[in-house]
């Protein structure tokens, strides 16, 4: 860490679990935390998330996307409030509005997203559904810097789960979000200690190119 905690922007959409997750590790109870949460900004007035930065004193702010004539100006808007807050890096946590070139470009490798897949395998959405579909065995979720093509960029770290016989997708998608709240603030804690480089497009983990990865049992111990 440079001189204080990493700060960071978290952009959601909706329910914000993944934000009650990074609120739950780098939250106003942790001052000693190496990142700190300065901002949430939703695109959605009624996304749950909101009232989660509420109540433990998080500024938060919607930008309705709705509100703007064309994504430019969407992004514009967002990027001078990530601007204000002093935020160093930009956290997608279920944020759901795809981003400009110029905006990513602005923010290239200090944009982090959490996808519900182990990519490059299901970018996009429904997931868990194509999961089930194509019979894989194992599924999981991916942190990775992003990048313009939705849902590509440099793997920070993975989680797998297992796909069971009488998975449906809801199920699924219930045991990858439990990984998912593992796994954001761990990724995210290498980066603010900087233990995160790039090796061309390959994401680096304490000088050693494995990206950080588990499976799920290990999330019980
Ligand atoms: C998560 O599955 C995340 O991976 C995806 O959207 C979902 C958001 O859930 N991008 P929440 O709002 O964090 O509960």
């Amino acid at each position: 860490m440079k001189g204080g905690p990493l700060k960071v922007a978290v952009l959601i959409s909706g329910g914000g679990s993944n934000l009650q997750a990074l609120i739950d590790n780098f939250g106003p109870l942790f001052p000693n935390s190496p990142v700190r949460i300065v901002k949430v900004i939703s695109n959605r007035p009624d996304a749950g998330g909101i009232e989660r930065a509420k109540k433990v004193g998080i500024p938060s702010v919607v930008i309705d996307h709705k509100a703007f004539p064309d994504r430019v100006a969407f992004d514009a808007q967002l990027d001078r409030a990530i601007h204000e807050s002093g935020a160093e890096l930009v956290v997608l946590a279920g944020f759901m509005r795809l981003l400009t070139e110029g905006f990513v470009n602005t923010w290239r490798n200090r944009l982090i997203n959490i996808h519900p897949a182990l990519l490059p395998s299901f970018r996009g959405l429904d997931t868990h559904k194509r999961a089930l579909k194509r019979g894989v065995k194992l599924h999981g979720a991916t942190v990775h810097f992003v990048r313009q093509e939705t849902d590509t960029g440099p793997i920070i770290a993975q989680a797998a789960v297992p796909v069971l016989a009488d998975d449906t997708p809801e199920t699924l998608a219930t045991r990858v979000l439990k990984a998912e709240h593992k796994l954001y603030p761990l990724a995210l804690r290498l980066i603010a200690e900087g233990k995160v480089k790039l090796d061309g497009e390959r994401a680096m983990v304490d000088g050693k190119p494995d990206p950080l990865a588990f499976f799920s049992p290990a999330l019980a111990s």
